[in-house]
Formats: C-alpha cells, sequence, structure tokens
C-alpha cells in the first residue's frame, strides 16, 4: 500500500491504473480508523482494481466551537488498518495541499440548499457545505467510479447523492450500513471521547432506534408519538441531551405527521460534551 500527501501523486497513481484497465474505488474518511470505515474500504476491495482511501480532518466542515482541534488523529495507526482492509492507496494531504491559501480563504464552495439546514444542518451551519465543498474536491482529485458512504451519516448520504446528481459529477455513490459495537453503539471515530459513565449513557442512541423500530413494527404511523417515545427515552438518561429528534421523509428530510411510506428516523444526542448520531430507515 502506498501512502500519498500530493495531489499530483495521487492523480497519477489513479492515471496509470486506469490504463492497466481497472476502476477506482474511493472511501473518503477524516481517518481514526474503525470498524466502520474498514466495511466501506473492503466493499470497495471487492468492487474494484484500485482503491483509494482518503484520510483528511477537513477544516471547512468544523464549526469554530466544534472539536476540529482535538479531532483523533493517528495516521500510522490508521495506515496499517487501511492496508489489512486491502486499500491500495492512502491519500493523506496536510491542508496546505488541500487549501494552499488557508481554509479561512477559500472562495469556491458547494452548496447544497435545503436538505443541509435540517437535522445536523441546523445546529451546524456551515458543516455540509464543507462536506459537499470537500468531497466535490476529492473527487476531482481521485476521479472514482464508484465512491463509498456509510449509512451512519444519513443526512450527509442524501447531500452526496443530490450533489452529484445535480453536478452531473461521473461517480455512483453505494452506501453501507452502520457498523455497531456489540451493544448496539454506532461506531464513531468520537466515542473515544466517551469516559465509562459516558460510554454506557450513549447506549441511549441505539435504544432509541430501537424503540423506534419496534412501535414502527407495532403498527405506530403517527410521527409525533415516535419522537415523544425517543424523547421520554432520551430524558431518562441523566447524562444525555438531545440535539433534534427527527422522523422525516428520506428523500425531502422534511418532519412527518403520518408515516405512509418511507421514514428516516434519525437523532442527534450529547453526552458530555460528545455530540453522537444514530439513525434507521422504515421502508415503509
Ligand atoms: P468520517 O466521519 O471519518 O466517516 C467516513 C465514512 O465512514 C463516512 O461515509 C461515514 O458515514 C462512514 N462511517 C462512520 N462510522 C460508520 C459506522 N459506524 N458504520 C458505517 N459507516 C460509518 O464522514 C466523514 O468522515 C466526512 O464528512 C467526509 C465524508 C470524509 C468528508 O470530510
Amino acid at each position: 500500500m502506498k501512502i500519498v500527501t500530493g495531489i499530483a501523486e495521487v492523480r497519477a497513481l489513479v492515471r496509470q491504473a486506469r490504463q492497466e484497465g481497472k476502476t477506482v474505488g474511493l472511501v473518503p474518511t477524516m481517518g481514526f480508523l474503525h470498524e466502520g470505515h474498514l466495511t466501506l474500504m473492503r466493499t470497495a476491495r471487492a468492487a474494484h482494481g484500485l482503491v483509494v482511501a482518503s484520510i483528511f480532518v477537513n477544516p471547512l466542515q468544523f464549526g469554530p466551537r466544534e472539536d476540529y482541534a482535538v479531532y483523533p488523529r493517528d495516521l500510522d495507526r490508521d495506515a496499517s488498518l487501511a492496508a489489512s482492509a486491502g486499500v491500495d492507496v492512502v491519500f493523506a494531504p496536510p491542508v496546505e495541499e488541500m487549501y494552499p491559501q488557508g481554509p479561512a480563504n477559500v472562495l469556491t464552495a458547494v452548496e447544497v440548499r435545503d436538505i443541509t439546514e435540517r437535522l445536523c444542518g441546523a445546529q451546524r451551519p456551515g458543516h455540509f457545505r464543507g462536506v459537499a465543498t470537500v468531497v466535490a474536491k476529492l473527487f476531482n482529485i481521485v476521479t472514482p467510479d464508484v465512491a463509498y458512504f456509510g449509512e451512519k451519516d444519513a443526512q450527509q448520504v442524501v447531500v452526496i447523492k443530490r450533489m452529484t446528481a445535480e453536478l452531473s459529477m461521473d461517480v455512483a455513490i453505494a452506501t453501507v450500513p452502520i457498523v455497531r459495537e456489540a451493544d448496539g453503539l454506532a461506531l464513531s471515530s468520537r466515542n473515544v471521547f466517551l469516559n465509562p459513565a459516558e460510554r454506557q449513557a450513549a447506549l441511549v442512541l441505539s435504544r432509541s432506534i430501537r424503540l423506534a423500530r419496534e412501535r414502527l413494527e407495532a403498527g405506530e404511523r403517527n410521527a409525533a408519538a415516535i419522537r415523544k417515545v425517543i424523547k421520554e427515552l432520551i430524558g431518562s438518561e441523566p447524562l444525555a441531551a438531545s440535539d433534534y429528534i427527527s422522523v422525516c421523509d428520506p428523500a425531502t428530510l422534511r418532519e412527518l405527521e403520518a408515516i405512509e411510506g418511507p421514514a428516516l428516523v434519525a437523532l442527534a444526542v450529547r453526552i458530555g460534551k460528545t455530540r453522537l448520531i444514530d439513525n434507521m430507515t422504515w421502508e415503509g
């Protein structure tokens, strides 16, 4: 496996692979890899001659009071994990390579409207502009045939699919289901911030998702009733405070009243200082 930090180097490797008739899969990440990321990489490995994983903690997608400075980073560990998952090229650019004038001086952005203002976007203004911009940039650098994203970040998938469709980007978006710990907690690089009591309290997210599924399976079709039982469950956990609880249309991300077709149940919860998310899609 190669580790490259330059845009020109990764472009050269992609060009060579294409000349050899290989297709290219891209797995964008911010590193501190876990089994969720590795599942994306193995899925890409099974489908492509060249698998590129990017590791870049993108300053554009963090708000001023968010955890950019303390976001966990460990490139050596990430490189050996990526190699074990069959990645061919790790693209780990320094910030100066991606934003030579500095992130504060970037004048060009990809803005997906409306769906970015809901759920996580309501609490994190500018977050999805940063995500869409860096993902568009990674697509321009790597020119993947397929890019892989996790359903853990359900809104991110909706935004990226909309961006690629509306800008006619020549890339297919593939998704993988949420990978969880044995006790249900969705894997996240941010889980390392949790102390033992918070780690226990964080189970309120997956329990909420499970409760929503049970109610839907039992025939509940009132979205407000689902939001209410989740709110009560989160309220019963002293270390948890909900940012949002959404039962929305999976395409428009608009809140539902009656659940008559597919629905996305999504939540963001603060456990101490750590903000965690979880979701499920009800196929209807
Ligand atoms: P990051 O949080 O590192 O996640 C990289 C990819 O791994 C995303 O597609 C995310 O949905 C997926 N992922 C994370 N946890 C997962 C889990 N438990 N199960 C399945 N997939 C999981 O998402 C980002 O980085 C950034 O926004 C990025 C797209 C790289 C742009 O900077």
